[in-house]
């Protein structure tokens, strides 16, 4: 039975080669992509999630929901790597729709209609999750599972010293989340910075006679040259498609249970996550926490997986090559 999975996302070019390979994986039965603000504006996200779905096509669509910003507003430093659209500047035509739901109601739809079978990959900022359990606060118990791509236990963060990226845009909503009791697991930087793609990786990957190796190969390129232009580096870092890897094969993690929680007021520190690590903690633990990774195993997972999505997305529909 395919598990049901929600992807939240802020397309970023790691968001969006997350949903690709989430798309066409036989195990997941992807329900909605609901977009929140982050890497870009929120009318941008919803735009690339549209961008994504119109070039992957795949047989039965997933339900879209277009987010909107904290009420405090969204930082805009950050969203130099993936440039101003999210997606590298790459020229995708999209069929955009005008009557996208508000995303926390699709969450809340979805949930509801599939109680404590649903897990939610959440991608981006979680300003959608929190929204979505203020709404219903039954959620948290009907959900399966809600897995954060974000936060950091011991390293520096990305976006400050001390901060994350997708916590650091709406840390209340971060920590409202943390707070509110449900099955949840992090993925953070400490984790996901140790899977890098270099750019023999571009050998490796599905050929442009699919449209998934055409879409993912425009993405990657673009994510190569902002790296280069924006910090300097020739690798480049696709947290969210480690954090679909920890969801489709949690064993090539290592996951703790901790006590964690957000800064929400602090001038250097806002938005970092703290975790009572203390000999005699007095937090109560609230979320597993991926502390290992198999990083070998994570990459070949991740190239095998997209080889998957493109076999699979050329046998459903062989005429499509993105509208
Ligand atoms: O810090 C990395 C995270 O922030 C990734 O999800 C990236 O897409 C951005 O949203
Ligand atoms: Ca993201």
């Amino acid at each position: 039975m395919p598990k049901k999975v929600i992807f939240d996302v802020d397309p970023g070019i790691d968001d969006a080669v997350a949903v690709c390979i989430g798309l066409f994986n036989p195990d997941l039965e992807v329900v909605a992509v609901t977009s929140v603000g982050g890497n870009v504006s929120p009318a941008q996200a919803a735009r690339n999630v549209q961008v994504i779905l119109s070039q992957m096509d795949p047989p039965r669509w997933p339900r879209i929901g277009a987010g909107t910003a904290p009420e405090h507003g969204l930082p805009t430093e950050g969203r130099r790597i993936f440039g101003p659209d999210g997606l590298g500047g790459v020229p995708f035509d999209v069929a955009v729709r005008r009557d996208l739901r508000p995303s926390e109601k699709v969450i809340c739809d979805e949930i509801r209609a599939a109680p404590e079978a649903v897990t939610i990959l959440a991608c981006g900022p979680l300003t959608n999750i929190a929204r979505a359990f203020l709404r219903d606060p039954e959620l948290p118990s009907l959900l399966g599972q809600l897995i954060i791509v974000g936060g950091t236990v011991s390293g520096p963060g990305n976006i400050t010293p001390a901060a994350e990226f997708n916590i650091y845009c709406d840390p209340q909503a971060a920590r409202t989340v943390f707070r509110t009791p449900c099955t949840k697991f992090l993925i953070p930087l400490d984790v996901t910075n140790q899977i890098e793609l270099t750019l023999d990786v571009l050998t490796r990957i599905p050929e442009e006679t699919t449209r998934v190796g055409r879409f993912v190969r425009k993405l990657l390129q673009a994510a190569f040259r902002g790296y280069r232009q924006e910090l300097g580096l020739e690798a480049i870092r696709i947290h969210d498609v480690v954090g679909l890897v920890a969801l489709t094969h949690p064993e090539l993690f290592t996951f703790v249970e901790m006590a964690g929680d957000v800064e929400t007021m602090g001038e250097l520190t806002l938005g970092a996550t703290v975790f009572d690590r203390r000999r005699v903690p007095a937090w109560r633990h609230n979320i597993a926490v991926a502390t290992k990774v198999n990083k070998e195993a994570v990459l070949e997972e991740i190239i095998r997986s997209l080889h998957t999505a493109a076999e699979i997305a050329e046998r459903q529909n062989p005429y499509c090559d993105g509208i």
